[in-house]
């Protein structure tokens, strides 16, 4: 009996750890939290499994579309060396990249682009 109780403690105590595991990141934590006090993980994930990397439009739904974003970070001068490139707006990629290329949700976001440049993007919230 005493056994069981403690295994049952154990797994309470390790249950909210487990949901922290997918917490969400700071800027948006107090739009995705439903009036249960939980992240709404279908915010992003919709109806599917989660499993899977969300796609753009679960983004596109509240940031706009990709020219959007790109609009919104676009550069005075684009051809300015001296300032970093938009990275919704790429040479390459146009603003083909899905978002979730750069911005990470459960974990530190990356810069794509950095497996051959050397951006450094200070405002980025990682
Ligand atoms: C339910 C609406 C909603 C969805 C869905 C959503 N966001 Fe957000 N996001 C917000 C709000 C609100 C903020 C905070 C205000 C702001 O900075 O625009 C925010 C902030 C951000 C920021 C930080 C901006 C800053 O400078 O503070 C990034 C980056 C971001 N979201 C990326 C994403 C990505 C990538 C996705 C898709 C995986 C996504 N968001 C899905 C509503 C949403
Ligand atoms: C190649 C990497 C990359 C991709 C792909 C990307 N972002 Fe970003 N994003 C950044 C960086 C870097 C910044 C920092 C802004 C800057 O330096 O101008 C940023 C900034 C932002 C911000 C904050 C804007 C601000 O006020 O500076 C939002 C919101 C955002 N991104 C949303 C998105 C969404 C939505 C998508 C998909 C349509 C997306 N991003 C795709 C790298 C990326
Ligand atoms: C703001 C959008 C957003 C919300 C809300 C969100 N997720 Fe995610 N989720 C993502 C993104 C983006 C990824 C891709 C990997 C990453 O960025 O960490 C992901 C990946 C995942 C994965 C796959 C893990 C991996 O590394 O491949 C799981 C599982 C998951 N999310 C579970 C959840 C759960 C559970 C919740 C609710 C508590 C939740 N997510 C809420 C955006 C979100
Ligand atoms: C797979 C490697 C790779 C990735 C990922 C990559 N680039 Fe590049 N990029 C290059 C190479 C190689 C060149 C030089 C091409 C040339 O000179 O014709 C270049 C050139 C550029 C240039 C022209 C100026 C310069 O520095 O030479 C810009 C601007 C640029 N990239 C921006 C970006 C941005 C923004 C991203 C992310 C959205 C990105 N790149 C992702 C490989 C990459």
């Amino acid at each position: 009996m005493f056994k069981k109780l403690s295994a049952l403690m154990l797994m309470l105590a390790l249950a909210p750890a487990a949901a922290n595991a997918f917490g969400v990141k700071d800027y948006h934590k107090e739009v995705m939290t439903g009036d249960n006090g939980k992240v709404e993980c279908a915010a992003c994930h919709g109806d599917a499994k989660r499993k899977t990397i969300p796609d753009a439009t679960a983004c596109e739904a509240c940031h706009g579309t990709p020219a959007d974003v790109a609009e919104m970070t676009k550069r005075a001068d684009p051809h300015d060396i001296k300032v970093e490139p938009n990275p919704h707006d790429s040479l390459h990629y146009g603003t083909d990249l899905p978002c979730t290329y750069c911005h990470m949700e459960h974990k530190e976001s990356k810069v794509y682009c950095n497996q051959c440049h050397e951006f450094t993007y200070p405002d980025m919230k990682r």
